[in-house]
């Protein structure tokens, strides 16, 4: 299962799942594999299976099998053509079109199915999929990089840079994992952004930037613009939970919230964030400058409880990743 979740590795299959998949003969070496590699190209089964026959074979694969005609004929039905005996599955597909079907559908054809040996890991390795197919949504990282003393930026909005190169770098690893990265009007306007990644050696897809806005205009020169943004426009604040509904529609199926305050306070306040990565600088404002979100904490029952799951030291600044407690 290791191997086949390796095989995922730089793929970019979304809204699809990423999926891996492994053929191990009777001796237990692996002899073939694949990937999905993204929309449009064949299923991880179908890439491990390629035209040979498998008789008394096991397949070792991340998701569930899917068994209905999408864009790609069902890979149950690639896995029967082949012969193969036994099919070990990581994660039963929460897609409801497939949970489930894909694993009856072998088992009636006299196919051995061990299902579901490792839910935990798959789900690890493709976390916006399953959020998207159980809540319709797509996924929410929100990044912050402040001070020490809790500045996101100056009084005077500069925040160009408050954490180091090692921690920048590792910002853009993410914005390379994620299928789009979103900011607000105001760091449009005061940041000019290009919110691309930009990494030695990136060959991967560049995230969508998705904008929201609101009533001030956006000055056509800034970078983002030529970058065929999607824009949310509503003088009266954007539904974020609309957005998020309707990117998955797009092939967005996770989110990098890049800020600002306003709109880092926004989605956190309507219960959209999934995961938080805070890049905390070992340097000082010494005062009071921009906050990492607009609003008030006014009482001690707002207070929102992270489970912190990871801190790592990154150049002179620390990470901290974070889930909210009860989210999906
Ligand atoms: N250190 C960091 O991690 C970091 C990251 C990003 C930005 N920053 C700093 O943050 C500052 C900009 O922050 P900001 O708070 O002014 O801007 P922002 O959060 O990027 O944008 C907020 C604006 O977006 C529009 N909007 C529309 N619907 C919204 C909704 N539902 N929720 C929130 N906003 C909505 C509104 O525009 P209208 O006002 O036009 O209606 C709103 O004022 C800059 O100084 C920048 O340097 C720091």
């Amino acid at each position: 299962m290791r191997d086949a979740l390796a095989l995922t590795a730089g793929t970019h299959p979304h809204p699809n799942p990423r999926v891996g998949a492994v053929i191990v003969d009777p001796e237990g070496v692996v002899v073939s594999g694949g990937a999905h590699q993204e929309v449009g190209t064949p299923h991880a089964e179908r890439v491990a299976i390629g035209d040979r026959r498998y008789p008394g074979h096991t397949m070792v694969v991340t998701l569930e099998p899917c068994d209905h005609t999408g864009r790609t004929p069902p890979c149950t039905q690639a896995i029967l053509e082949a012969g193969i005996d036994t099919v070990v599955v990581g994660a039963t597909d929460p897609d409801e079109r497939v949970s489930g079907r894909g694993i009856a559908r072998l088992r009636e054809a006299g196919v051995r199915v061990l299902p579901d040996v490792a839910p935990d890991l798959v789900e690890a390795n493709d976390p916006a999929y399953f959020h998207h197919r159980r809540t319709g949504r797509a996924r929410v990282t929100l990044k912050i990089a402040s001070t020490l003393d809790g500045n996101v930026a100056a009084v005077d909005g500069t925040s160009r840079w408050i954490t180091g190169p090692e921690a920048r770098a590792d910002v853009h690893r993410l914005r390379g994992e994620s299928d789009a990265v979103m900011v607000g009007a105001g760091t449009i306007i005061a940041d000019d952004p290009e919110l691309t990644v930009r990494l030695d050696g990136w060959t991967g897809p560049q995230p969508t930037p998705v904008l929201i806005l609101g009533e001030r205009e956006i000055p056509r020169d800034r970078a983002v613009m030529a970058r065929e943004p999607l824009c949310y426009v509503d003088a009266d604040g954007v539904d974020l939970d609309a957005v998020l509904s309707e990117l998955p529609d797009h092939g967005i199926l996770s989110v990098l919230v890049e800020g600002g305050p306003t709109l880092a306070g926004s989605v956190v306040r309507a219960g959209l964030v999934d995961e938080v990565v805070w890049y905390v600088a070992g340097a000082l404002g010494v005062g009071r400058g921009r906050e990492p979100f607009a609003g008030t904490f006014t009482t001690i029952s707002d207070l929102r409880t992270l489970a912190v799951s990871d801190v790592t030291p990154i150049g002179n600044d620390v990470r901290v990743t974070g889930h909210f407690e009860g989210g999906v």
